[in-house]
């Protein structure tokens, strides 16, 4: 695997290749991560991936600082799968020579609801590190997880709306044995928040239960699983029932039509906060 930090080695690398497909990341690779790669690894060729923690998507009482930074490990693990023909990890002042100040973000609805109301600037700098690392590596396709299902909206609509010649793929969500999302953040729970953290998932599938049980109260359910969660030491963000469209709020009439719904939720166990979500009806 090639490891380049910077553009021009990154472009030197990749010169007539149109058939690229690309992972972006913030490293501290888990199984999740290396199934991505294996995923593009079959939707296009050479494989890049990125590891850059994105200082622009972090709030200011957010983890940028302590979020775990392992690229000797990272690097071991993407050479071990075979997937990956390059790795981009370029430091801060590859990708950010000046103060950006162009920024895209996402606006109305989409950017400001859910893990955008609870994170200001998030998806402005998701976005915005996206399109820039979309110019850096030129891919054909990518691939992001629906484990962060509202980024991977909004990473869509961005290249439809910018008429992006990138298609995006979607990941299935990749789980430990007892049904937790992984997620770099993981490592963060203590052992009995560890414990607690797989709760979070059997919420979701408690209210998928309901909701194709017949209950439409949504409110409802979405009042009730978060106290639940609270009953349980949870703080929670938001537990919410949604179209899988655009992540809006469903008429009593499209749910008893069999609208395509998606349950999202973001809570806290102590410090460390962790979303999921689980899709109700078939795939998007
Ligand atoms: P990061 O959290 O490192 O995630 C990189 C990619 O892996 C994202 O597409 C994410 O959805 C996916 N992923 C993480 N955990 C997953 C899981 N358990 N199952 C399926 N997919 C999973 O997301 C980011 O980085 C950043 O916001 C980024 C897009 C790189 C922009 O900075």
């Amino acid at each position: 695997m090639k490891v380049v930090h910077t553009i021009e080695a990154l472009r030197d690398q990749l010169r007539g290749q149109l058939r690229v497909a690309f992972v972006p990341t913030m490293g501290n690779l888990h199984a999740a991560h290396l199934s991505l790669m294996r995923m593009a690894r079959q939707h296009g060729d050479p494989v890049v991936a990125s590891i850059f923690v994105n200082r622009l998507q972090f709030g200011p009482n957010e983890d940028f600082d302590q979020y775990p930074r392992t690229l000797e490990g990272d690097i071991e693990k993407l050479e071990r799968e075979r997937d990956v023909y390059a790795l981009f990890a370029p430091n801060e002042r590859e990708m950010y020579p000046e103060p950006q100040n162009f920024k895209i973000q996402p606006a109305q609805a989409l950017g400001s609801i859910l893990e955008g109301e609870f994170r200001p600037g998030f998806f402005m700098g998701v976005s915005t590190v996206v399109l820039k690392l979309f110019s850096c590596v030129q891919p054909r396709v990518a691939v992001f997880g629906k484990k962060d299902y509202q980024q991977l909206m909004v990473v869509r609509s961005m290249c439809r709306q910018f008429q992006l010649p990138v298609e995006i793929l979607a990941h299935e969500t990749v789980r430990d044995p007892d049904g937790l999302a992984m997620s770099s953040r993981n490592r963060f729970l203590a052992p009995d928040e560890r414990a607690e953290a797989p709760e979070l998932y059997a919420a979701l599938q408690r209210v998928r239960d309901e909701v194709l049980g017949g209950d439409v109260d949504l409110a409802g359910i979405e009042a009730r699983t978060a106290a639940q969660l609270d009953g349980r030491g949870w703080q929670v963000d938001y537990v919410a029932l949604r179209r899988q469209r655009d992540l809006l709020p469903p008429e009593t009439d499209e749910v008893r039509n069999g609208e395509p719904l998606v349950v999202l939720a973001a809570a806290r166990l102590g410090t460390t906060r962790l979303i999921d979500n689980l899709e109700l009806a078939f795939t998007p």
